[in-house]
C-alpha cells in the first residue's frame, strides 16, 4: 500500500469538490463505511504486527489529515454557496412599488385640478392660505363686521380658547396688530380670506384663485360638515364688471366643455363685493336628467361681484387706483353637475364602491 500517494489522491479528490454535495459524496467515498481509507484500516487484520503498528499510525494519521481538510473545504463551499445565493436573491429595496391598479382619484381632486388648469391658462396662479383661520381674516377684513347677520348665516365652528398663558400673549398681540379687541380661531368658512392673506402679502396687480377645504356646522341633503370652494380673483387699475363676466363665461365653457353656457347674474348681496351677483347657468330638466347649456331651467352656481372698497383698503390698496372681481365657487356642486353624482353626502362617506365608480383614473 502507497500510503503517499492514497494521501496525493484522496486530498486531490476533496480539493477538487465544486459543491457541498460533491464533497459530502467524496467524503463517504474516503471515510464511510466502505470508503478508500475505511477499507484501507481493515487491510490491517493480515499484516503483520510489526507492519500493524506504522501502517496503522500512518493511516490513522492520514485518516485525520483527509477529515480536518474536508472541514476546511466544507466551510469555503458554505461561504461561497451563501455568498451566491445572496448575491441571486439581492432585492432593490429603492425600486418604486408596483402601481396599485384599483387607485381612484376622487372626483372632488379631480375637478380641483380641471378648475385649476383652466384658471392657470387664463394667467390665475393658485394661492393657498389656512384651514384654521382667525376672525379678522374670515370675517372682520372681509368687510363682514362682528354685528353682521352674514356671520351667524355661516355656522361657525370655533375653536376653544387656548389655555397656555404664552398663547393667550400671542394672541392678544395678534389681535393688538390687527387693531381688534379678540381674536378667536375658527375653521375658515370659505376661500375668501386667502384674498385677503394674498393681496396684504404682495402688490397689486393680483390674478389668483385658492381651491381649498372650508367648514360650516351643517348636515342635511345639501350640506357637509367639510365641502370644498374655489375663490378667484383679479385685481388691476380698469378692471370691471365686464371681464368678470367674461371670465365666468370662459370659465363655464372650458369647464362644461360646451361651446355655449347661457348664464344669467342675479344682483345679490355679500359684504366683500359690491355690486354682487349670484350666477345661474342655462339648463334643462326632465325625467330626472338633467342637461347643461340648453333648455329654460336656471341653475344657480357661484357668487361674485366687484371687490368692496373696503376689502381693498383692508388690503392696503387705493380702490380709487385699485379694483377688481371676485367669485367663489363650490367645488362638489359642480362635480356633481359635470358627473351627474346625485348626492352630496356620498362624497365623504369613503365607499369604495362609491370612488371606484364615479373616480377617476
Ligand atoms: N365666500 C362666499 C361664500 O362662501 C362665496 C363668494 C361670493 C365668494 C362672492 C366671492 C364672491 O369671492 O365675490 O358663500
Amino acid at each position: 500500500m502507497n500510503i503517499d500517494q492514497l494521501r496525493t489522491q484522496s486530498l486531490a479528490a476533496v480539493a477538487g469538490c465544486a459543491s457541498s454535495t460533491a464533497l459530502e459524496e467524496q467524503r463517504v467515498a474516503l471515510l464511510g463505511k466502505k470508503g478508500r481509507i475505511t477499507e484501507a484500516l481493515k487491510t490491517l487484520g493480515q499484516a503483520t504486527p510489526e507492519e500493524r503498528k506504522t501502517l496503522g499510525a500512518q493511516l490513522n494519521q492520514l485518516k485525520s489529515e483527509i477529515s480536518e481538510a474536508i472541514d476546511v473545504k466544507k466551510t469555503q463551499l458554505a461561504r461561497a454557496e451563501l455568498d451566491a445565493r445572496l448575491a441571486s436573491e439581492t432585492i432593490d429595496v429603492t425600486l418604486p412599488a408596483a402601481p396599485v391598479p384599483q387607485g381612484k382619484i376622487h372626483p372632488v381632486s379631480y375637478v380641483m385640478e380641471e378648475i385649476s388648469s383652466i384658471f392657470e391658462q387664463m394667467g390665475f396662479h393658485v394661492a393657498d392660505g389656512p384651514d384654521i383661520e382667525d376672525d379678522y381674516h374670515n370675517f372682520d377684513a372681509l368687510n363682514i363686521p362682528a354685528s353682521h347677520p352674514a356671520r351667524q348665516m355661516h355656522d361657525t365652528f370655533y375653536l376653544s380658547r387656548q389655555s397656555s398663558v404664552a398663547s393667550r400673549q400671542q394672541e392678544k398681540s395678534d389681535a393688538g396688530d390687527w387693531g381688534l379687541e379678540t381674536n378667536r380661531y375658527l375653521l375658515r368658512t370659505h376661500t375668501s380670506p386667502v384674498q385677503i392673506r394674498t393681496m396684504k402679502g404682495g402688490k397689486p396687480p393680483f390674478r389668483f384663485i385658492a381651491p381649498g377645504n372650508t367648514y360650516r356646522c351643517d348636515y342635511d341633503l345639501t350640506h357637509t360638515p367639510m365641502f370644498h370652494q374655489i375663490e378667484v380673483c383679479m385685481i388691476d387699475k380698469h378692471v370691471h364688471m365686464g371681464h368678470l363676466k367674461g371670465c365666468i363665461h370662459d370659465f363655464l365653457k372650458a369647464f362644461f366643455e360646451l361651446d355655449e353656457v347661457p348664464l344669467r347674474f342675479r344682483p345679490s348681496f355679500f359684504p366683500f363685493t359690491e355690486p354682487s351677483a349670484e350666477v345661474d347657468i342655462g339648463c334643462k330638466r326632465s325625467q330626472g336628467e338633467l342637461k347643461i347649456g340648453e333648455g329654460s331651467d336656471w341653475l344657480e352656481v357661484l357668487g361674485c361681484g366687484m371687490v368692496h372698497p373696503n376689502v381693498l383698503k383692508n388690503c392696503g390698496m387705493d380702490p380709487n387706483e385699485w379694483q377688481g372681481f371676485a367669485f367663489g365657487m363650490g367645488v362638489e356642486r359642480l362635480a356633481m353637475l359635470k358627473y351627474g353624482i346625485p348626492d352630496l353626502r356620498t362624497f365623504f362617506e369613503s365607499d369604495a364602491r362609491w370612488l371606484r365608480h364615479y373616480g377617476f383614473s
